[in-house]
């Protein structure tokens, strides 16, 4: 039995102040969330702020992005170890605007997964199709040749210790959900490719989905077989929301 996770993905918002009333508001309601993981994913500069609040909480956090090298002359970035170092469990890699506006390449993100992975962080290995993809009919094709970019370089074992989060691009930040039939049916593929490589791997695999998910569409959502929790954008910024999607997956 797969325990859901559904992390929140705060992108570039917040201030000290907001942050502060976010982490309050969570930690005052997460004890109503039974049986599914929570995490938050915080821009670099607030995770410090980040654990401080929520240490010893039942709420994990994690970053938004990480540099496929260890260290060294590449201003700017943020290494796994640092992440680590300030009690980060999971980083998102491959988030769709990483992808469209820092022209994250399919290969950079399978880099950025196993450089994650080595370092002992839970990669968010996010994949999805455009509403131009979807149109013309090629969305199994694009996340399987994003999920075969990981698997042909890194083996599937690389996929053991990841999250994979399914986030139609059409969706995000767009109030316009996949449906749960839409969701489940692309959910379903992609266990089904991990499954033609390792049935083990498939099976326990977290498989979340991003776009739009909200308090009033998350438990039909997260009901799918295949569906096994959500990375939330929008609906992440507001404690009350975050927390009703949380107990809607159980
Ligand atoms: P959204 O974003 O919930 O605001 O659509 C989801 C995401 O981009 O991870």
């Amino acid at each position: 039995m797969r325990k859901p996770l559904v992390a929140g993905n705060w992108k570039m918002n917040g201030s000290i102040d907001s942050v502060k009333a976010l982490i309050e508001g969570i930690k005052a309601g997460v004890g109503e969330v039974k049986n599914t993981s929570v995490a938050v994913c915080a821009p670099a500069i607030f995770i410090p702020q980040v654990q401080a609040g929520l240490q010893g909480s039942a709420v994990a956090w994690g970053g938004q992005d990480l540099s496929v090298h260890a260290s060294g002359a590449y201003t700017g970035e943020t290494a796994a170890s640092m992440l680590l170092d300030f009690g980060c469990k999971y980083v998102i890699v491959g988030h769709s605007e990483r992808r469209t506006y820092h022209g994250e390449t399919d290969e950079l993100v399978a880099d950025k997964l196993e450089a994650a992975r080595e370092a002992g962080l839970v990669p968010i290995f996010c994949i999805g199709e455009t509403l131009d993809e979807r149109e013309q009919g090629i969305t199994e094709q694009v996340v399987a040749r994003q999920i075969s970019a990981v698997i042909n370089k890194y083996g599937v074992a690389a996929l053991s210790d990841s999250v994979i989060a399914y986030e139609p691009v059409w969706a995000i930040g767009t109030g316009r959900t996949a449906s749960p039939e839409q969701a489940q049916e692309v959910h379903a593929f992609i266990r089904g490719l991990v499954a033609k490589e390792s049935i083990e791997v498939a099976g326990r695999i977290l498989i979340l989905y991003g776009g739009s998910m909200k308090p009033d569409n998350a438990a039909e959502l997260m009901a799918k077989p295949d569906i096994d929790g959500g990375l939330i954008g929008g609906a992440s910024l507001k404690a009350s929301d975050f927390l009703a999607i949380c107990t809607a997956g159980g």
